[in-house]
C-alpha cells in the first residue's frame, strides 16, 4: 500500500493556491500530486515527472479517475535533472511549487521482479527504468574492488565496505536473496540485526548507482532555483544522508548567492505518530527552499 509521507508539511511549505502551478519532480503513485492538486484549482495545473515506464501508466490512470483532466494535469516521463527542459516544453519560464520526493517508491520495492526487495527474491535489477543502463548484477559482475568499496562508503556510509567489496566484487548474482545472502555470509562475526542493516546498505548503495541518482539529484540541484517563479516554494524529502548533504549545501549556496530569498534552518522530521504508523517515513528528512518575490 503507497502512503504519501509528510502530506501536511509539505503542504504547509509549499503552500499551493488557485491558479499555481506546480510540479511533482516525483510522480511516482501520485500520493503527493493527489493532495496539492487541487489546491491549484481552479485555474492552475500540475506537471507530474517520472522515469519509471512500468508505473506511470498506471499512475495516470488512477489520477484521471479522479477527475484531473489533461488540461489540469500533464505527465512527462522524464528525468528530473532535464527539468528546464520539461518546463520549455509546457511553455513554462518557472513554477511556484516544485516537490521531489528521493528514492523508490512502494509500488517499485512490493513489486519484486523489479529488483529492489531484500526479502523476496527477484532478479538483481533495481533499474528504476528498465529500458536504460544496465541492472545491479551486471554492474556487480565486472565492478572492480576499490570502485565497489568507494560506493558503498559514499553511496551508503557503509563501515564495513572493504570486506564487503572483498566479497562481492566481481561475483555474479541472479537473484536479490542471493546478493542479500552473500552479504550476511561476509559478516559472520556481526549481529544479525547489524548484518540487515548491511544488507540495506548494499542494495541502497547499487541502486544509487545504478540509476545514476546522485548526479540526477546534483544536476536538478543545481537548476532548482531558476525553474522558480519569483516567490516560488521547493520542497525536498530525502531519506538518507548521502542526499541530504547535497541538498543541504546545494540551498546553502544558492541561498548565500542571493539565488533564494529563504531556506529551512533545520530539517523537519515526520510525527513520531507518522513514523509510527507508516514506517517507511521513519527515516525522512524535509527541506525547503523559497525564490525571492
Ligand atoms: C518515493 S517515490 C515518489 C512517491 C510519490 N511522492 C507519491 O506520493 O506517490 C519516487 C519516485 O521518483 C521516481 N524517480 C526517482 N528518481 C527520478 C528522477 N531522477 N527523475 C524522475 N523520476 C525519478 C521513481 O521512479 C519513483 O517513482
Amino acid at each position: 500500500m503507497h502512503v504519501p509521507i509528510m502530506v501536511s508539511e509539505i503542504l504547509e511549505v509549499l503552500a499551493p493556491k488557485p491558479g499555481e502551478i506546480a510540479i511533482d519532480c516525483t510522480l511516482g503513485y501520485g500520493g503527493h500530486t493527489q493532495q496539492i492538486l487541487p489546491r491549484l484549482l481552479p485555474g492552475g495545473r500540475l506537471i507530474g515527472l517520472d522515469v519509471d515506464p512500468l508505473e506511470q501508466p498506471r499512475t495516470e490512470e488512477r489520477l484521471r479517475s479522479l477527475g484531473f483532466g489533461p488540461e489540469a494535469f500533464q505527465i512527462h516521463r522524464a528525468n528530473f535533472a532535464g527539468l528546464p527542459r520539461v518546463l520549455a516544453a509546457e511553455g513554462l519560464t518557472g513554477a511556484d511549487c516544485i516537490l521531489a520526493d528521493l528514492g523508490v517508491s512502494s509500488m517499485q520495492i512490493d513489486t519484486p521482479s523489479r529488483g529492489f526487495s531484500v526479502k523476496t527474491p527477484g532478479p538483481l535489477d533495481m533499474r528504476m527504468n528498465p529500458n536504460k543502463g544496465q541492472p545491479a548484477s551486471a554492474l556487480l559482475g565486472k565492478i572492480p574492488t576499490e570502485v565497489l568499496e568507494t560506493l558503498l562508503r559514499e553511496n551508503a556510509d557503509e563501515p564495513r565496505a572493504a570486506v564487503l567489496a572483498a566479497r562481492l566484487a566481481g561475483r555474479k548474482f541472479f537473484l536479490t536473496t542471493e546478493l542479500a545472502e552473500a552479504v550476511r555470509n561476509a559478516l559472520p562475526k556481526i549481529p544479525e540485526d547489524d548484518r540487515d542493516k548491511s544488507v540495506r546498505r548494499v542494495f541502497q548503495a547499487l541502486r544509487i548507482a545504478v540509476n545514476d541518482e546522485f548526479s540526477a539529484l546534483d544536476t536538478l540541484l543545481r537548476h532548482l532555483p531558476e525553474c522558480l517563479s519569483p516567490g516560488g516554494r521547493v520542497a525536498i524529502l530525502t531519506f538518507h544522508s548521502g542526499e541530504d548533504r547535497r541538498v543541504k549545501k546545494a540551498f546553502e549556496a544558492a541561498r548565500h548567492e542571493g539565488r533564494y530569498a529563504a531556506i529551512s534552518a533545520e530539517v523537519t522530521r515526520p510525527t513520531p505518530g507518522e513514523c509510527h504508523a507508516n514506517p517507511r517515513a521513519t527515516s525522512a528528512k524535509l527541506r525547503w527552499a523559497k525564490r525571492s518575490a
